[in-house]
């Protein structure tokens, strides 16, 4: 390019800066902030619990089937504590041989356990003995009592056994969405958070939803249940007692709600410094060997001790917020029970209540506030459930790559004609990395990029497999527009091989078989001979089922860019980006892959990036990129004989700037 359309590109570029208003703005959906904006947290918990509903309403009969254990075992409880009444009310019968009044269950209670013991048999035994008569009665009540409980034993266990079925298949769903989420997630979302954070989703989050669903859920219901079942017991005992009780509902339910503000406030700040606590380990623990090498060992303890201080104290505070709800729920319920007992006692000695009704009235007045006091209680997990849960379903809720897997883009067999058309493109909306590059490469062509580091290489190749989206200009293959492709069907067919080197945890054959999943043995040691990789592949101690762990720790960098390289080699994409592939290989090794690649290259379109000139020599077009610009292009010979930037960088007199 010469010097004139450069400078004219570059004063037409800073008019469009201009007339932006200093930055331009990347269009379509999934922007630059679409994954900060996910951590922003407009608390919906109406619409996060509805989501979770979702997941358990799939098991709707054994939800059905637990709701009738609950409520079967709450009718049991609340009846086996019932039965304490016409037990009392008798004795106080014997004693005082005054009538006593019975009302509501306790009738039904002291029926019940006479036609137990008013039976010919029963009769005949006791005869007019009076305290066999009186031992008799407590004795059928106790064998009531004892079958009432028993059932209600049962019942409890079927439903725990349930709703722990509900919940752990409910927890592998959320598990298995968000996994397949983030398969679909845009590289951005990658870039803009760190590992501990998306770790802690699977890791905390979900775990605090299964705590949720199956204890404190149930605990919700049942104490739901019981609640109503007790106003029942109560209103038909004593109305005017059961009054008081109720009275002291709005105290309870205002001051739970307000302490639950409170704690939930600090549960969302609890679960973001955990997050950071996670990303920070996990961060030290991959870059332990750099921290070694500068000796930030005391750094990094005094950072991670002030992440953890920060921890610490947001725990506190939601702990304690949490923690203080049972104790003052449970201080304000008994003084519920102290007025309800008093006012009793007087009902008591006017003769209006038996002394089992109000024994067993004063238990319920108490087990009244213990639903709402179990479900304050439990509102410490159910309100970190719901944190945890909101920052999943924001997770889920994050635009996908667009054109994602199931999208129906075009799939079109595809040569590899590659066309750059005027592009500019940031990372960020204020930061202009790449600006009007244009180029074109044909089937069989060698574009290489050269230039110096941060000029914006890997950026240009991240392009044309969309790992990114263009701002302006455009970029075909087979002159359609990439982001026409369908997405996966575009990626199948460039091949790459990253600046950052990846393997995964399997055999030395898997790793080089990723890049085309049905080659078969044959065409993995074709392609690990062409990448030169064979010969250090049957050194391993296994060869080719050799297992390769963290990320290829037992291999050397260059052992490592080979197999990348193989693998790219393996698949038989039409398109090919080499960035710094050679960047740890020997130079004979590399002249090796050299001519290997040469073959495989034949009818491909490759783009190479390279530091060491020398490797791109033999290119078509050679692209000298600096600040985002391509300064000069052309193949060797004319750029040398430019005596431009590349003749100084290939002649070494000049370092770079
Ligand atoms: N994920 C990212 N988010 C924001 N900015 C980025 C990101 N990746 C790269 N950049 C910026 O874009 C510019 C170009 O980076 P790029 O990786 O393309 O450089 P490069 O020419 O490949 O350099 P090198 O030779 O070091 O590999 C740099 O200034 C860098 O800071
Ligand atoms: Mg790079």
């Amino acid at each position: 390019m010469s010097k004139r359309t450069l400078e004219s590109l570059q004063k037409q570029y800073a008019r469009e800066v201009s007339n932006k208003g200093g930055g331009m703005r990347p269009g379509g959906r999934g922007g630059p902030n679409a994954a900060r904006g996910m951590k922003g947290k407009p608390q919906n918990t109406g619409k996060t619990i509805k989501r979770i509903l979702g997941y358990v309403s799939k098991y709707k009969f054994h939800l059905i089937v637990v709701l009738l254990c609950m409520l079967l075992s709450t009718v049991t409880s609340l009846c086996g504590s019932y039965m304490l009444a016409p037990i009392i009310n008798r004795i106080q019968f014997e004693v005082t041989g005054e009538a006593v009044p019975m009302k509501g269950p306790g009738v039904i209670a002291d029926r019940v356990i006479n036609s137990f013991t008013s039976t010919d048999f029963i009769k005949n035994i006791i005869g007019e003995n009076k305290f066999a008569a009186i031992a008799c009665y407590v004795l059928a009540a106790a064998i009531i009592l004892g079958a009432v409980y028993l059932i209600g034993m049962a019942t409890t266990y079927l439903q725990a056994r349930l709703m722990l079925h509900v919940s752990q298949n409910a927890t592998e769903a959320i598990r298995n969405d968000l996994f397949d989420k983030l398969q679909g997630l845009p590289i951005r979302y990658f870039d803009s958070n760190t590992t501990g954070e998306i770790m802690s989703r699977f890791t905390n989050d979900v775990d605090n939803i299964d705590t949720m669903l199956n204890n404190s859920l149930t605990s919700f219901v049942s104490g739901t249940i019981t609640l109503i079942g007790t106003f029942v017991f109560m209103i038909t005992t004593n109305i005017w007692l059961t009054l008081i009780t109720v009275a002291f509902i709005p105290v309870f339910a205002k001051g739970g709600s307000m302490l639950a503000k409170v704690s939930q406030k600090y549960y969302s700040g609890q679960q973001a410094a955990l997050g950071a606590v996670n990303g920070y380990i996990e961060e030290s623990v991959t870059g332990q060997k750099v921290v070694k090498v500068f000796n930030h060992e005391e750094t990094c303890v005094e950072e991670f001790g002030t992440l953890n201080g920060d921890l610490r104290e947001k725990q506190f505070k939601a702990q304690f917020w949490g923690g203080i709800m049972g104790p003052v729920m449970g201080n304000m319920s008994q003084i519920a029970y102290a007025v309800t007992v008093g006012v009793g006692g007087v009902f008591l000695a006017l003769g209006r209540l038996g002394a089992g009704d109000l024994t067993v009235f004063a238990n319920y007045s108490k087990q009244f506030s213990m639903p709402i006091n179990m479900i304050s209680q439990n509102m410490s997990t159910i309100f970190a459930a719901l944190a945890g849960a909101e920052r999943v379903f924001n997770v889920m809720d994050t635009p996908p790559e667009e054109f994602g897997r199931e999208d129906k883009g075009c799939t079109d067999e595809i040569r590899g004609d590659v066309v750059i058309n005027d592009v500019t493109f940031g990372y960020n909306p204020d930061k202009v990395v790449l600006k009007h590059i244009s180029l074109y490469a044909h089937p069989g062509q060698k574009i290489a990029f050269v230039g110096s580091t941060g000029a914006g290489k890997t950026t240009v190749t991240n392009l044309i497999n969309r790992f990114y989206d263009v701002w302006e200009g455009s970029i075909t293959v087979d002159g359609r527009d990439v982001r026409e492709y369908d997405l996966s069907h575009l990626r199948k067919n460039v091949s790459m091989v990253l600046q950052d080197t990846h393997l995964f945890t399997g055999t030395v054959m898997e790793n080089i078989r990723y890049g085309r999943l049905d080659a078969t043995d044959d065409e993995v040691i074709a392609a690990a001979k062409l990448a030169s990789a064979h010969s250090f592949i049957m050194r391993l101690s296994d060869g080719y089922q050799t297992m390769i762990e963290g990320d290829g720790a037992n291999l050397s960098q260059g052992q490592r860019q080979l197999l990348n390289i193989a693998r790219a080699a393996v698949s038989k994409a039409p398109i090919l980006v080499l960035d710094e592939a050679t960047s740890s290989v020997d130079t004979r090794t590399e002249r090796h892959i050299e001519h290997g690649m040469d073959r495989l290259m034949k009818n491909r379109t490759t783009f190479v990036i390279a530091h060491r000139l020398s490797t791109v020599r033999n290119s078509n077009a050679i692209m000298v990129l600096e600040h985002g610009e391509i300064i000069e292009r052309g193949d060797h010979d004319d750029l040398l004989a430019m005596k431009g930037r590349y003749y100084e960088l290939y002649t070494g007199l000049k370092e770079l700037d």
